[in-house]
Formats: C-alpha cells, sequence, structure tokens
C-alpha cells in the first residue's frame, strides 16, 4: 500500500481515457463487519477495495480473532474471513481511533459475544460524529451500555431483544450498526427512518446471503428476523459513486473526454442532475459514463445535501471545486456535518472565491485556477485539492495525502491512465 504522503500535479492537462470505479469504500466497512455474526464460517466479499480504511477496518477483524485470506491481482479484489468459534470482544484503542467505521463493530459483535468494549471512535475532521443513534438503538434492544474514560461497555443478558425502533435522524452508521444487532436478535424488528443509501441494500444482501431474513420497505423501513445461527456466505460490494463521481466531475473540470467504467447510474441520479443543471456534457449507458469536453464553462448552481437520494455530502467539495470555475455564483448548504468547508480555504489560495457564512458556502466562479501548495484537511477535501490542482495552471502540491488513501485507490495511477502530470513525492 502506497504510504506517500504528497502529491505533485502538474495542471491544465484535459483528462483523456477510462477508467473502472473500485469497490465502494463505504458499503465495504459494513459488510466486513458482518463477519462478526457468524462463527466457525468464512465470509467471502468480492470488489473490496484497497484502501487505509479497508486495511483498518481488516487490522481490527484481526485483532477480535478473525482471520483473512486477501486474494488481489489485477481482475480480483477478494478478502476472505474466516471467523473463529470465540471471538475478542476488546476493540483496540488505536485501531478504533483510526476510523469513525470502526464503531460498526459494535452492534454485531455485541449481538454475537454478548459484550463488547469499544473506544470511542476517530475519523476526519468534518464536524463533531457522536454515535448516540446507535447507542439508543442498541439500549431499546436491551443492551446495557456504560461510557468510561471514552470507551463503550456494552453488554447484554442472553440475547438482544428484536422490536420496533424509530431512527431520530436516518444515519447511515446507525441504521448499519442497528441491522447488524437485530441479525442475531430475538424474534422481529423494524427499524423505521432509516439511510437509504445504497450501501444500506449492499448491507441487506450481505445479511441475506448469511442467512438472515431482511426485507427493506419502500417507506423508509427494514424489517430483519433474528436467527440463531448464521451460515457461510458470499458477497460482492458494490461500485463506488463516491470515487465514480469524483474522477466525473475532474473529467468536467479540465473539459477532458473521459469514461467511468463500472458506474450505477441510479445510485448517482443527484450528482448527474446538477451536471445536467450546469450544462455538463455526458452521456450515460448501462455502467458506463462519458464525460465530453465542452467549450462552455459550467452555469452556476444551489446545492443542499441531503440523505440520500438527496446530494451526497461526501460529493459536495468536489462539487465546490467544479463550481469555483464556473460562470457566476453557486452555493452549497451543507446539512448533513458541520464543519466541511475546511477545503475552502485551501481552494482559495488557488485562486477560488469561495466564502463561507455558517452552512453555506457562497462560490463565485473565476476565470482560473492557479497552482499552489495546499493542504488536505478530510478525505474528500483532498480529492476536491487534487481536482482543482489538476485543472489549475502550474504546479499544485497536495500535502497530507494520508487522509486522500483512506478514500481513493491508487489515485495517482488512475490519473496517470487518465493522462494527468501527477507524482508521489
Ligand atoms: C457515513 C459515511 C460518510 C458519509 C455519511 C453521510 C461510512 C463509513 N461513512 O458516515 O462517508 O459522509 O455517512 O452520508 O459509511 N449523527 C448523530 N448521532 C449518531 C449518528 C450520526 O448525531 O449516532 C449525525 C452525525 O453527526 C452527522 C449525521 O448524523 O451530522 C450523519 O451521520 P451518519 O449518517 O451517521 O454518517 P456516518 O455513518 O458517520
Amino acid at each position: 500500500m502506497t504510504i506517500e504522503n504528497t502529491m505533485r500535479i502538474n495542471g491544465g492537462i484535459p483528462l483523456n481515457g477510462t477508467i473502472k470505479t473500485q469497490g465502494a469504500k463505504n458499503a465495504a466497512l459494513p459488510v466486513m463487519a458482518v463477519c462478526l455474526l457468524l462463527r466457525g464460517q468464512t465470509l467471502t466479499l468480492d470488489n473490496v477495495p484497497d484502501l487505509y480504511d479497508i486495511n483498518t477496518m481488516i487490522e481490527l477483524l484481526k485483532a477480535l480473532g478473525v482471520e483473512i485470506e486477501i486474494n488481489r491481482d489485477e481482475k480480483t479484489s477478494q478478502v476472505i474471513f474466516h471467523v473463529p468459534e470465540e471471538l475478542k470482544w476488546e476493540v483496540s484503542e488505536t485501531l478504533a481511533r483510526k476510523m469513525r467505521a470502526s464503531s460498526l463493530v459494535l452492534g454485531p459483535l455485541l449481538a454475537n459475544c454478548g459484550k463488547v468494549s469499544l473506544p470511542l471512535p476517530g475519523g476526519c475532521s468534518i464536524g463533531s460524529r457522536p454515535i448516540d443513534l446507535h447507542l439508543k438503538g442498541l439500549k431499546q434492544m436491551g443492551a446495557e451500555i456504560e461510557i468510561q474514560n471514552g470507551i463503550v461497555y456494552a453488554k447484554i443478558r442472553g440475547k438482544l431483544r428484536g422490536r420496533r425502533i424509530y431512527l431520530d435522524f436516518p444515519s447511515v452508521g446507525a441504521t448499519e450498526n442497528l441491522m447488524m444487532a437485530a441479525s442475531l436478535a430475538s424474534g422481529e424488528t423494524i427499524i423505521e427512518n432509516i439511510a437509504r443509501e445504497p450501501e444500506i441494500d449492499n448491507l441487506a444482501t450481505t445479511l441475506r446471503c448469511i442467512g438472515v431474513p431482511v426485507e427493506l420497505e419502500g417507506t423508509g423501513g427494514v424489517r430483519i428476523q433474528g436467527i440463531d445461527k448464521a451460515h457461510s456466505g458470499r458477497d460482492r460490494v458494490i461500485p463506488d459513486r463516491i470515487e465514480a463521481c469524483t474522477y466525473m466531475l475532474a473529467g468536467v473540470m479540465t473539459n477532458g473526454h473521459i469514461k467511468i467504467e463500472d458506474v450505477v447510474p441510479s445510485h448517482i441520479d443527484a450528482i448527474l442532475a446538477k451536471l445536467e443543471e450546469s450544462g455538463a456534457k455526458f452521456s450515460v449507458k448501462k455502467h458506463v459514463v462519458e464525460i465530453f469536453p465542452s467549450k462552455r464553462k459550467l452555469h452556476p448552481v444551489s446545492i443542499k445535501t441531503m440523505p440520500y437520494p438527496g446530494f451526497p455530502t461526501d460529493s459536495q467539495p468536489q462539487m465546490a471545486a467544479a463550481l469555483s470555475i464556473a460562470k457566476g455564483v453557486s452555493t452549497i448548504e451543507e446539512s448533513v456535518f458541520q464543519a466541511r468547508f475546511l477545503y475552502a480555504q485551501e481552494l482559495n489560495r488557488m485562486g477560488a472565491d469561495i466564502q463561507i457564512s455558517r452552512d453555506i458556502a457562497i462560490i463565485r466562479g473565476v476565470d482560473k485556477l492557479q497552482g499552489a501548495v495546499v493542504k488536505a484537511t478530510d478525505l474528500r477535501a483532498g480529492a476536491a485539492l487534487i481536482m482543482a490542482g489538476l485543472a489549475a495552471e502550474g504546479e499544485t502540491i497536495v500535502e497530507d495525502m494520508v487522509h486522500v488513501w483512506r478514500g481513493y485507490e491508487a489515485i495517482d495511477k488512475k490519473l496517470r491512465a487518465l493522462g494527468a502530470q501527477v507524482e508521489l513525492i
């Protein structure tokens, strides 16, 4: 795995060529945690991306006793989880603090082992990210939970109890944690007001593949029949919609001509709608999105991030980068996370004109961006700065690439395959 922490970009070159989307980071992390529902069996996952966060999850699962086999070559990206009869229940502090998604082991581990200790997780610096909804749901299912010195201690007597749970907010992580917990609970659990991100559908198919009856309801609910024992299973991770959109926007920003393969168009409807509104030229055919060069600058647009199927918060920094060279004033309102505009001052160093007023970014399109030395403040901010560097005149240095490696597999190689001049230093 790459460890270089700085990327040098020689900008101003239109991207050209074809790339294929990686497996989705945010789908892979929860479906990897599904293995914690097994005992003495195996979960096989295909299309698992090679990323820092995935490696952190692998290390975390290994530390809990899971044996992990990784089969990666040009065509395969498979990870097999061999789960012992008895799992450990104490999550390592160092690993838990490395990423927010470490909280995803709480539900399945508690349901399977009866107790868990989980240091409160870390993650990107994009705002306060509590796990109160995860804990509230687990308590409603009968878990006893205490937090002492930053560590969550959870235990159950017997089994978790299936019941009806209403989520106060459609949190992605809470939905996933509770779906996994409900899989080994007694009786039926119905969770209302769940997140409906495509990653939730992926989790549902993985739970089904180990024998859990899961029914997603169109009205924003899920019904899960708890089972006594799961069996071995195999599933595939869906394509990464956020990665696909990052490259699409990079194509648009550089006035390039690129094809992105292995995209599920229905997963990116909100972005396609905004691209269309902004006048970008593209076509969508089955699983391929093609971006065409255009003589016109983008029209400005107004965007508000929302839970799926709304505009994804994970794509707003990249969209802001693209709109920073549109013709006119765009606005982006962030309604999911509190501190997701840290990239703005970095883009402004490159000549962008972005003003932040509370949770709204006002983006006045400029003619051109110029290369500069900038810092990736979080994962998607890093992606936005790379895109800006690709479109800017001259040389851009993106520091703190460590954030980018959390979510973008081989971004340097993929960009070079599209003709970009980028190198890791
Ligand atoms: C997941 C994604 C992340 C994405 C986000 C929203 C993974 C690994 N990460 O994060 O990339 O940006 O969905 O699409 O899948 N909240 C609470 N209490 C809780 C849980 C959440 O207040 O118990 C709040 C959060 O602080 C945040 C909002 O709800 O403001 C959304 O969080 P959530 O949907 O849980 O996101 P994650 O699962 O952390």
